[in-house]
């Protein structure tokens, strides 16, 4: 068992809604091509288009301050300082520099693979990737979709760099994900053609021992082996997940096509 079904679902409301404010963002962005002018035609105009933004803006903030919640409930009710430091904390540390350094090693074929944790280095950096891309693209979404009020303790110049801001940093929000993110997480030999863990919440003994080998030597040295098995998940569920899964990684990958190719004309 990797992840628990509250992890899961938060995983859930963040692909789909990105996937939503990405493909309502785009237009916005690139609404001179031909394919943004088709949408927006279809939906009833780029002013519905902004409202199906907000609508997930709204969720995704919903989510993402479930998350800020439950992490300060972990550290102030239940004093939990594994989310700062140790094997199960997001926070970076010497090993994910070296790991880093010794992933390359071994992509040229100079060393040996690394062995990981419980999250291995680009885990954490897509981790952070999110949290500080919500609080960027948040605030500058938030500050122009609200500019009036904003404009009480912002000035007039700030209020035009939130658009260049929230712009920019969605862009790079979008490529980051349906590129980097799919091909390490997904597309990668390990995983290929896609990871099921985030969906079903558990994957097999092998790749849990192949794939995260130093957590399960640990596990095993304190013969805590059992507590992390599962239920192998129920065929209508591993169906489901491939579903969904295939489907948000081909939207994905076509807004990446799109994007570069309005990004490039
Ligand atoms: C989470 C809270 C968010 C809020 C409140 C928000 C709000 C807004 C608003 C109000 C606009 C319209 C600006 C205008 O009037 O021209 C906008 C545009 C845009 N948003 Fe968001 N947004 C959010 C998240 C995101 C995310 C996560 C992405 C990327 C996936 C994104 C990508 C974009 C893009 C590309 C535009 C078009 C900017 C342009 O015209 O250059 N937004 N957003």
């Amino acid at each position: 068992m990797r992840f628990s079904r509250a992890q899961r679902y938060l995983h859930a409301v963040l692909f789909s809604t990105f996937l939503g404010l990405a493909a309502t963002g785009l237009p916005l962005r690139f609404s001179e091509s031909i394919w943004a002018r088709g949408l927006a035609r279809g939906v009833g105009g780029f002013g519905a288009i902004l409202f199906f933004h907000k609508f997930c803006a709204v969720a995704l903030t919903l989510a993402f301050l479930v998350h800020v919640k439950d992490l300060i409930t972990r550290v102030v009710v239940h004093h939990e300082k594994g989310i700062f430091w140790g094997s199960t904390s997001m926070v970076a540390n010497l090993k994910d520099v070296k790991d880093l350094f010794g992933h390359m090693r071994w992509f040229l074929g100079l060393g040996p693979k690394p062995e990981f944790g419980r999250y291995a280095y680009w885990e954490k950096f897509d981790y952070w990737a999110v949290f500080w891309g919500m609080i960027v693209i948040g605030f500058s979404g938030y500050a122009m979709w609200f500019a009036p009020f904003f404009a009480h303790f912002l000035p007039g110049w700030a209020l035009n760099a939130v658009l260049v801001i929230h712009s920019e940093e969605g862009l790079l929000a979008i490529l980051f994900i349906f590129s980097i993110h799919f091909v390490n997480t997904h597309l990668r030999p390990d995983s290929f053609p896609m990871d099921m863990v985030v969906f079903t919440g558990v994957e097999s003994e092998d790749e849990f021992k192949k794939k995260r080998a130093l957590e399960y030597a640990g596990l095993a040295r304190q013969g805590k082996l059992e507590s992390r098995l599962g239920e192998a998940p129920q065929t209508w569920l591993v169906n489901f997940s491939k579903v969904v899964g295939f489907t948000a990684i081909f939207i994905g990958l076509t807004l990446l096509v799109l994007t570069l190719s309005a990004y490039f004309s």
